[in-house]
């Protein structure tokens, strides 16, 4: 049973779609053992309050000196037993010593279909404005791993979504999030916890379901 912390700080809606997914079981062998949010008014505390997660709030205001933050995040993590930490919805810059205890253990969901509008500045809404402004006919979403970068990591999945007539940021990020982020960052963790990802060279592959073991 793969154990996964979730980090986030907003809504939680790609929380949600986790618990979903484990609980109808399009998600299997994993469960989620922590919610860290580093914001107290994140509603996603309280999507894991419903779902009787235990969550913890480390946000950077109560530590004074940043490398306090860093070892309070490591430790929540370390405390938690989790095999996998998931970035959902999560502004947090992974300190390096969090990503250095957890190599190719840590996944993200971008809003964009990275190399497209991702890196320093580009996150929530502001992403969606960058597409619309360039024009793009194509968006959409990548699950990748975590590594000292920001949004750098190998790619585990994209998923397009079409740019309609008359979008707003707030319309297209809706689209994005319903139609790809909610998609494929649970079949990333499904993925991930039945052994079928590994990354050689920078790049990741996802090998066939062992039906076999199905039976
Ligand atoms: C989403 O657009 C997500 O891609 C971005 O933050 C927004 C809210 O995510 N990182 P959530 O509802 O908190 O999961």
């Amino acid at each position: 049973m793969l154990k996964v912390a979730v980090m986030v700080s907003g809504g939680g809606t790609n929380l949600q779609a986790i618990l979903d997914a484990i609980g109808s079981g399009k998600i299997r062998n994993a469960e989620v053992v922590r919610v860290i949010s580093n914001s107290r008014k994140a509603f996603a505390l309280e999507r894991a309050a419903r779902a009787g997660i235990p969550s913890v709030c480390i946000t950077r205001s109560q530590y004074p000196e940043p490398e306090d933050f860093d070892r309070a995040l490591l430790n929540a993590l370390q405390e938690s037993g989790a095999d996998l930490v998931v970035l959902a919805g999560c502004l947090v810059v992974i300190p390096r010593i969090v990503v250095d205890a957890y190599p190719n253990r840590i996944i993200n969901i971008h809003p964009a279909l990275i190399p497209s509008f991702c890196g320093t500045g580009y996150y929530g809404l502001g992403v969606h404005e960058a597409a619309l402004k360039r024009g793009v006919k194509v968006t959409g979403a990548t699950v990748h791993f975590v590594d000292g970068g920001t949004d750098t990591g190998p790619i585990i999945l994209q998923k397009a979504v079409e740019v309609l007539e008359g979008d707003t940021p707030e319309i297209l990020q809706r689209r994005v999030m319903e139609q790809a982020e909610w998609v494929i960052l649970p079949q990333a963790v499904d993925l991930i916890a039945n052994g079928r990802v590994t990354v050689e060279n920078g790049s990741v592959h996802i090998s066939e379901e062992n039906l076999e073991e199905e039976v």
